[in-house]
């Protein structure tokens, strides 16, 4: 194996750094009201919604009925760059504001909640990879798309989970070294797909990171006809029990083609609205966490996600709240690792569902 772990230390965050899980409770009125209000303030201020697949699926539909995008955080990025409208609303986290106002900084970009980040940012600080990146200047800088825009401005190459495995395949096919940052998983996966050169900065995602291989195991055997799907964020001994491993696009078509009735899925719980929108006779089972150890952050949803809500999109439509701002050195620096990977991609093949279709 080519690939060098770094072991200077671990970006795991403490218990006390992640949020609880607080999902917003509504009854049909509340929710009805709340929605039409929003549609309103959106065509008033000529705005867009763009969100994730791990959000509420109140925002999901409401995103899809508006004109908007649910998606992958690689077609979030390209949605809100091709966009014509002139305020992005990201129902997401922290980096996939940052990415929309680096692509488009001409746009106003709005967040429902600015405290949403991401352990996967928060466990990559700036200065202390910038000197890391130093002691290494014969490697090129990939970074996944959850890091900060500082990080970014640092890299190469940002990479997504639905791009990282052919861009890192094509900077090994040209004899590159690599510095891989933040995620150690998807990291590991990468290197053991590409067989490239890679350093791996030592950051996890607190959801996928407790989806555990023993439960695996027995469920599987409890459930011998299901198929796995498995993000690639989560362990190696997840990840060698699945039949697909993919980004969150890749699993919710990997459900609507594959032959099976039954599947078993290792992401956030969030992306089964989506996946019973496309594929509604499968049967969906969540992936085990953390068995009878299991706490707050092992329920397979993201507590930064959960962060965005209907009433928190109104008040930033009606008051001008939350706006996202990136400094402009830092626009100009991180916009070539971005750019890079969307002209990449689209000379590959895009990501969405809707390129099914
Ligand atoms: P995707 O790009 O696969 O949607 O992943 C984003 C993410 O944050 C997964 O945890
Ligand atoms: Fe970050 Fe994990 Fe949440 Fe995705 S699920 S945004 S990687 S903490």
């Amino acid at each position: 194996m080519n690939s060098e772990i770094i072991h200077h230390r671990s970006y795991s965050l403490r218990k006390e750094q992640i949020p609880p899980v607080v999902v917003e409770r509504l009854d049909d009125i509340e929710r009805i009201n709340l929605k039409e209000k929003i549609k309103k303030k959106l065509v008033e201020r000529d705005a867009v919604i763009v969100s994730h697949y791990y959000t509420d699926s109140d925002l999901q539909l409401l995103t899809d009925e508006t004109g908007g995008c649910v998606s992958d955080s690689l077609e979030m990025a390209r949605f809100g760059y091709e966009t014509e409208a002139k305020n992005l609303i990201v129902c997401g986290v922290k980096f996939m504001g940052e990415t929309a106002k680096i692509l488009n900084p001409e746009k106003q970009i709005f967040m429902p909640d600015l405290g949403a980040n991401c352990s996967l940012d928060i466990g990559c600080p700036v200065d202390e990879f910038s000197k890391f990146c130093d002691a290494h200047p014969d490697h090129v800088v990939v970074v996944y798309a959850n890091t900060s825009a500082a990080v970014k401005a640092r890299a190469d190459w940002m990479v997504t989970s639905g791009s990282a495995v052919d861009v890192i395949k094509y900077l090994n096919a040209n004899n590159k070294k690599i510095i891989w940052a933040p995620d150690k998983y998807l990291g590991d996966y990468v290197q053991k797909q590409s067989g490239a050169n890679m350093l791996i900065w030592q950051g996890s995602c607190v959801v996928h990171e407790e989806f555990k291989g023993k439960e695996l195991e027995t469920l599987r055997e409890n459930h011998p006809d299901a198929k796995v799907l498995v993000h690639p964020e989560s362990p190696s001994s997840v990840i060698s029990q699945a039949d697909m491993v993919g980004s969150t696009t890749a699993i919710i078509k990997a459900v609507g083609k594959m032959d099976a009735k039954k599947f078993i899925v290792a992401t956030d719980k969030g992306i089964f609205h989506k996946i019973r929108e496309v594929a509604e006779n499968k049967i969906l089972i969540e992936a085990p966490t953390a068995g009878k150890g299991a706490t707050c952050i092992s329920c397979a949803h993201c507590p930064w996600m959960a962060m965005n809500s209907l009433k928190k999109l109104l008040h930033i439509l009606e008051t001008g709240e939350n706006e996202i701002f990136v400094e402009k050195d830092i626009i100009d620096q991180a916009k070539g690792s971005i750019e890079k990977l969307l002209k990449f991609t689209c000379n590959n093949k895009r990501t969405s569902l809707a390129n099914d279709a």
